[in-house]
């Protein structure tokens, strides 16, 4: 059964971190884990838990990487005593070795695993069209005078998918330093940070004036962009251009009520993309994608790849395409319905930010002369930056053997 929502692992905060947990050795490669509510857990084995001492001669202590030698543990490793001392348990262990285990970090080692530390999962705020009575916005000096001001702007921008940073200087080097406040600016065939005025240097539909439909970017990248930024520093001599955001999973969660199959089809039909536009460069991803993308082990929805210019192969046979054309036409009807399309006119000093890998953004056709500069920033760098700031190191890092 898949799951839409990304917050359907939130486990996390569930972890006592000081549980009156209990030790039974089931035999002589394992341990079992219950805790106070008298409720048992996987068990531990031995290899595993040597494996994980979190000592520091096994573990750097700034680095958080592995040191111990792995495959020069013993094979018959085992606890040779287990104590028990307030918050931690003392281990020997037949190699000689002393560990030290945090009794909050065994138990959640125990517990069924949940995806929230590596995802950087929150709940979310679905929203349509009326988010745009009220959008989610930062100023901007607080954005670049404190770390607090970038954690606000990230788990805003976690929560909805998109924030406004309010009070930005028009120009494209302020943009460029705002950007950075997360991270790198990711590199592609088009460059950098960009800075263009609407002509066809780059053959790409989004460097023309045309009407561009709800789409996400770089579905063509095997790791299609993170966070993308785009903000307006004028538009002279014409008008319209106005830009759209739909909210991808709130329009997916919408399908999966409507129609289970037709999302299940888009969950699980592979689809080719392809970036060709370029003399010389045709990039296309080392595999086909569903729209929907869900983690594989915990199911719940983590990225939405839709991008009708850029689609390639649909990897069905031929003879079997009909049930895709079928769902992908449901979605487009939710993703283009005016209720589920919030429309905003961009404007000098308000940069607008998203997330790629769940809004959908476009653009409605203009005239005249219009000058947009931005970026992009990856995935990978945007989650580290917000599990980070807003849940800090401590948190971020305890449980990495263990989630
Ligand atoms: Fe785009
Ligand atoms: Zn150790």
């Amino acid at each position: 059964m898949r799951r839409c929502f990304a917050t359907a692992n939130i486990r996390q905060e569930q972890y006592n971190t000081n549980p009156q947990i209990e030790l039974v050795r089931i035999n002589d490669r394992s341990i079992k884990v219950r805790d106070d509510s008298r409720k048992w857990y996987d068990e531990v084995p031995d290899m595993w838990l040597r494996d994980n001492c979190q000592c520091n001669k096994c573990v750097h202590t700034a680095t958080k990487q592995r040191l111990v030698e792995t495959f020069d543990i013993p094979e018959e490793i085992h606890i040779t005593s287990c104590v028990r001392e307030g918050r931690n348990v003392k281990v020997k262990w037949s190699d000689g070795h002393d560990s030290i285990y945090d009794l909050g970090w065994l138990a959640a080692s125990a517990h069924s695993k949940s995806a929230v530390s590596r995802q950087g999962l929150r709940e979310l705020t679905f929203w349509t069209s009326s988010v745009g009575q009220n959008p989610p916005e930062v100023p901007y000096e607080e954005v670049m005078n404190s770390e607090k001001g970038v954690a606000q702007w990230l788990d805003r921008i976690r929560q909805y998918g998109f924030c406004y940073v309010d009070g930005c200087p028009p120009t494209p080097e302020a943009t460029e330093k705002l950007l950075e406040r997360i991270a790198f600016i990711r590199n592609t065939h088009y460059g950098g940070f960009w800075d263009f005025t609407s002509d066809l240097s780059s053959k790409d539909t989004a460097y023309t004036d045309i009407a561009l439909g709800a789409h996400t970017d770089t579905t063509y990248f095997s790791d299609p962009a993170g966070l993308q930024l785009f903000h307006l520093l004028s538009h002279t001599d014409g008008s319209g251009g106005e830009s759209l955001l739909v909210d991808g999973f709130a329009a997916a969660d919408t399908l999966k009520k409507e129609d289970g199959y037709a999302y299940d089809t888009l969950s699980e039909v592979n689809v080719y993309s392809h970036a060709s536009g370029n003399d010389g460069i045709s990039i296309q991803p080392y595999r086909s994608f569903p729209v929907l993308n869900h983690d594989p082990e915990f199911e719940n929805l983590l990225q939405v790849r839709w991008n009708n210019s850029d689609r390639a192969a649909i990897d069905l046979p031929l003879g079997d395409v009909e049930d895709w054309y079928a769902a992908a036409r449901k979605w487009v009807r939710i993703i283009n319905s005016p209720k589920n399309q919030y429309w905003e006119q961009l404007r000098p000093g308000r940069p607008l930010i998203f997330d790629n890998w769940r809004v959908l953004h476009g653009r409605a056709a203009f005239s005249g002369k219009r000058r947009l500069c931005g970026g992009y920033i990856n995935r990978d760098d945007f989650i580290s930056r917000y599990k980070m700031l807003n849940w800090g190191p401590e948190k971020t890092l305890q449980y990495l053997a263990v989630e």
